[in-house]
């Protein structure tokens, strides 16, 4: 059982359309539109995210690959060891390959995840984080685009989720205990 909360809207569901249009403006200029790109999303807190990205990306061939690694569980406590719990179906080898992340927080899983990724020898490697808690960082990490830094708060909707919750939410909103 969690505690007693009540979510307060951080980041409206325009606001993130908005922000959205914004990137995926970069990241056609920055991956050649007559190859094809590889989007990859760390799962699950990416699933969201991920489906309007590509949405956006209209203009090209794109392929939808998943890779999930282990997180925070139930708890809202990071974890430093990461561990692959589900790996990419495709190759990615001489492939433009863009990763999207939910959150960056202490950097370990998309760190990680890049570090694995990159081992593949893929063309090009891009990253792009919705969200960015720059204090929390311990590992030097910073993915290539940030959708909006916050601060060290607690997040839930938009695909991310408090104990397996809120993920259905349209916008990001912070968790607020009231016991
Ligand atoms: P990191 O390895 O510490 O950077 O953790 C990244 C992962 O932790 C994210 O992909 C999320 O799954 C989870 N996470 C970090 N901050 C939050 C939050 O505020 N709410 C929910 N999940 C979070």
């Amino acid at each position: 059982m969690s505690r007693p909360y009540v979510i307060d809207e951080l980041i409206s569901a325009k606001a993130i359309a908005a922000r959205i249009e914004e990137l995926c403006r970069e990241i056609r200029a920055t991956f050649p539109a007559d190859e094809r790109l590889v989007v990859v999303g760390l799962l699950r807190g990416s699933f969201v995210f991920i489906a309007d990205l590509v949405r956006e990306l209209s203009d090209r061939d794109v392929e939808v690959d998943f890779i999930e690694a282990s997180s925070y569980g139930n708890s809202m406590e990071s974890s430093r060891e990461v561990r692959i719990l589900k790996d990419l179906r495709g190759e990615i080898e001489g492939r433009n390959v863009l990763v999207v992340e939910d959150i960056v927080d202490t950097g370990y899983t998309l760190s990680h995840v890049i570090h694995l990724l990159e081992s593949r020898h893929p063309k090009r490697l891009k990253t792009v984080a919705l969200l960015d808690k720059p204090s929390r960082r311990e590992v030097d990490f910073k993915a290539d685009w940030t959708g909006f830094e916050i601060p060290d708060e607690f997040v839930v909707g938009y695909g991310i989720d408090y104990a397996q919750c809120n993920r259905n939410l349209p916008c990001i909103g912070k968790v607020r205990f009231t016991d």
